[in-house]
């Protein structure tokens, strides 16, 4: 096949992680005779020095006529975070990719790599073999309801939006009992509809939803139970379906659990095939330039790409099957070393190789 894929590089060590995916992509392209077509567009501070703002209309445009976008993490050093280069670019990069192209869904696979068990905090007989799939919604809630902020009888006041509506909450729920039917087919709704009312319109129009897919258990758990279930019984969650904020809060805590974030990827969906593939962790200025950064997590992205925008299931199973060989024969980058003796440390472009070369063999 041939598709065309919109690189947005990202900030620090967006650009050493975006080029070993690259990398990797094109010996699945090589492997199994696909031609993917990179384009790199700017977003972030990248497109700050460059255009003066952080998400070009040129950059949309060239999302739009893509079959997917792969997106590097963006984000400056905590020292420059009033620096209008870093100030707003959460908001107007990140939820504006997010907000303009409506990707309304955020998977998270939240697997326990067998070669990263000693890296979880949990007790490995907990852990092990924990595979879920957290799905966030991600264009709507309080991170896109109306916000104020004023002084009111003399005194600052700030008030962000829990809004949901019916139509916005059954579109990704749809999708989550979809993927459910893939997997172990139970869907865990995750909300507070003890003290919230949009929580309880999300248990209403999830049970409507859930008629539809007598095959698939639906169940529903308090957000402050479920973080506190993730860590004692993590395995008894398939597909966890929850609300923007919760996702943000919940799939960092289910990142650590499962040995590190470095190595977790998403996808953020619409309607239709198109999505935008991007790493959970951040840009780690600290490190940036070393050869240092662990590319996983970009690279799973890749992977992810490949299965939910091009239906390439072979070929993502077959990039994910290369970086465990990898990291079961013990190649770790330095994030993944820690105390350890028995482990063989790699950069990050070496990383890279070992991947692309288990992926010819
Ligand atoms: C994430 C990030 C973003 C979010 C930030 C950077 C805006 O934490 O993708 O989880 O909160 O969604
Ligand atoms: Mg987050």
């Amino acid at each position: 096949m041939d598709a065309k894929i919109v690189v947005i590089p990202g900030d620090y060590i967006g650009p050493e992680i975006i080029a070993e995916c690259i990398k990797v992509l094109q010996a699945v392209g090589e492997r199994f005779g696909h031609t993917f077509h990179f384009e790199e567009a700017l977003a972030g501070g990248a497109a700050y020095d460059a255009y003066g703002v952080h998400l070009p209309e040129s950059t949309l445009e060239a999302c739009r006529s893509a079959d997917a976008v792969l997106k590097g993490p963006f984000g400056g050093p905590p020292s420059e975070l009033n620096h209008p280069k870093w100030a707003l670019v959460e908001r107007e990069a990140i939820l504006g990719l997010r907000g303009k192209l409506n990707l309304y869904a955020n998977l998270r696979s939240v697997v326990m790599r067998p070669a990263l068990l000693d890296f979880s905090p949990v007790r490995r007989e907990r852990v092990e073999g924990v595979n879920i799939l957290m799905v966030r919604e991600l264009v709507s809630g309080i991170y896109f309801g109306p916000k104020t902020r004023e002084v009111v009888d003399g005194e600052e006041q700030a008030i962000d939006t829990e809004l949901y509506r019916a139509s916005e909450i059954r579109r990704v729920a749809r999708l989550a009992f979809d993927l459910a039917r893939t997997r172990r087919r139970k869907v865990t709704l995750v909300g507070k509809s003890n003290v919230l009312v949009s929580s309880v319109l999300w248990r209403e129009v999830v049970a409507d939803v859930a008629e539809g897919y007598p095959d698939v258990e639906l169940d529903y758990m308090h957000v402050d139970n479920a973080s506190m279930q993730l860590i004692i019984n993590p395995r008894q969650f398939d597909v966890l379906l929850t609300t923007n904020m919760f996702g943000d809060i919940l799939s960092d805590e289910a990142g650590a659990i499962v040995g590190s974030i470095g190595v977790m990827p998403s996808a953020s969906l619409t309607d239709g095939r198109f999505g935008l593939y991007e790493p959970i962790h951040g840009s780690a200025p600290d490190i940036a330039g070393r050869n240092l950064a662990n590319p996983i997590g970009q690279i799973l992205s890749g992977a992810e790409l490949l299965r939910y925008s091009l239906g390439l299931e072979e070929e993502a199973n077959a990039v994910e099957e290369a970086v465990d060989a990898v990291l079961d024969a013990g190649y770790r980058t330095a994030d993944l070393t820690a105390g350890r003796s028995d482990v063989k440390q790699v950069g990050t472009r070496e990383m890279g190789d070992l991947i692309v070369e288990h992926l010819l063999r």
